[in-house]
């Protein structure tokens, strides 16, 4: 769990579904893989229900987007955005993303958002986006900084408070831009009304807050570590057999918690099987490579499911993009109300219909 005493623990908030509106986003950069489901979209789909008939009467709600607009500030080509929306879309309905229970829509299609992001801007310190830990690194790493990379914390506090979000499930990278998220609405509330925006939690797990790629780092798409949900059998396999070790022989007892093959096993391992994968390496005998085929066989058993229902999406792609249509009617109708309560706190005018 977090540090934060107010976030509800996993059974909590699942016992309390009509009290939280939870929203989260994915950014479409491209395959979604282990980090992004075991840091964020397995909650997605464990606190879907607070969008389920009966809580949603009682003002509990999940709204999920796929974030094109953040994408933006990477993806510079129209036909590789159009089939990463597509891809993540079907990635989360594949996963278990359910649009009778959740609200599934892409962030451009709700105008809205963007809106708002400029009245936040308006009340967002300089200091503030300078300290973000995501934009530093990537500017360390040589990525040109440009202004969308700058004040991408601002777009993502107007994606969670255009919804009166109050809990966001994400991996802890995203910590920080929370906090953000909570100091602009806090600033906006305190000059212009304490009521106008709701203040988020973060919701993140200690045990999935940060998933090591291949090379023990945290796995991310611009670090080239991923192992993504969906591949093709066979590159999955090069992948998993292609992870680096240290240069122990088979009969050495090797430290199964220095292992980056054993930290993913445990992932999808039950107690039991995670025990017994720790005690093979501790008594030599075993080398990586049967490791390997472990975590091979375990990750192929969890996702088997969810593969057959990707296919069946993609040989329905009208399905999908009925889901994403509803989707923004909703979103779009929810973040109409509190934009238009956000200006008329500010004292702007109130838009005219179009
Ligand atoms: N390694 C990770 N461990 C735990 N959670 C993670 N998330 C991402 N990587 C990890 C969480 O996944 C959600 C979606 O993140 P995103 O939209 O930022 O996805 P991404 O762009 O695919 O993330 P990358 O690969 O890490 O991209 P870059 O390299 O561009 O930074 C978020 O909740 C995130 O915390």
């Amino acid at each position: 769990m977090s540090e934060q005493d107010t976030t509800p623990t996993p059974g909590e908030a699942a016992s309390k579904p009509r009290t939280h509106r939870v929203l989260s986003g994915i950014q479409s950069t491209g395959a979604i893989h282990w980090g992004n489901y075991f840091g964020a979209v397995r909650q997605y789909i464990a606190l879907q229900r607070h969008g389920a008939a009966e809580s949603r009467a009682r003002g509990g709600q999940a709204l999920y987007f796929i974030a094109d607009l953040h994408a933006l500030t990477t993806v510079r080509d129209a036909a590789l955005m159009r089939e990463y929306v597509t891809e993540a879309a079907v990635t989360l309905l594949a996963l278990g993303l359910d649009p009778e229970q959740a609200t599934l829509f892409v962030q451009s299609d709700v105008p809205e958002v963007t809106e708002l992001t400029w009245l936040l801007m308006t009340v967002t310190p300089l200091p503030m986006l300078e300290n973000c830990h995501s934009y530093k690194d990537k500017k360390a790493r040589g990525i040109t900084a440009d202004a969308g990379l700058f004040t991408y914390p601002i777009l993502m506090a107007a994606d969670i408070l255009a919804y009166d979000s109050t809990l966001v499930p994400v991996g802890q990278d995203q910590k920080q831009h929370i906090e953000v998220t909570r100091d602009v609405a806090a600033k906006f509330n305190g000059h212009f009304g304490a009521e106008v925006f709701t203040i988020p939690e973060p919701y993140i797990l200690d045990a999935t807050a940060k998933i090591v790629g291949t090379d023990g780092e945290k796995m991310s798409k611009s670090y080239g570590n991923t192992i993504p949900v969906f591949d093709t059998p066979k590159r999955l396999k090069k992948t998993i057999m292609g992870i680096p070790t240290d240069s122990a022989t088979v009969e050495e007892p090797k430290d199964p918690d220095a292992s980056t093959i054993y930290t993913l096993f445990a992932l999808f391992a039950s107690d039991e099987e995670q025990r017994e994968l720790a005690a093979r390496y501790r008594a030599g005998g075993m080398g990586y490579g049967d490791a390997k085929k472990a975590l091979l066989e375990k990750s192929r058993e969890h996702f088997a499911e969810a593969v057959a229902r990707r296919e069946d999406l993609l040989a329905h792609p009208e399905r999908v993009e009925e889901v994403l249509r509803a989707g923004a009617e909703v979103a779009r109708r929810k973040a109409g109300d509190v934009l238009a309560r956000a200006r008329e706190a500010c004292g702007l005018r109130r838009a005219p219909r179009a």
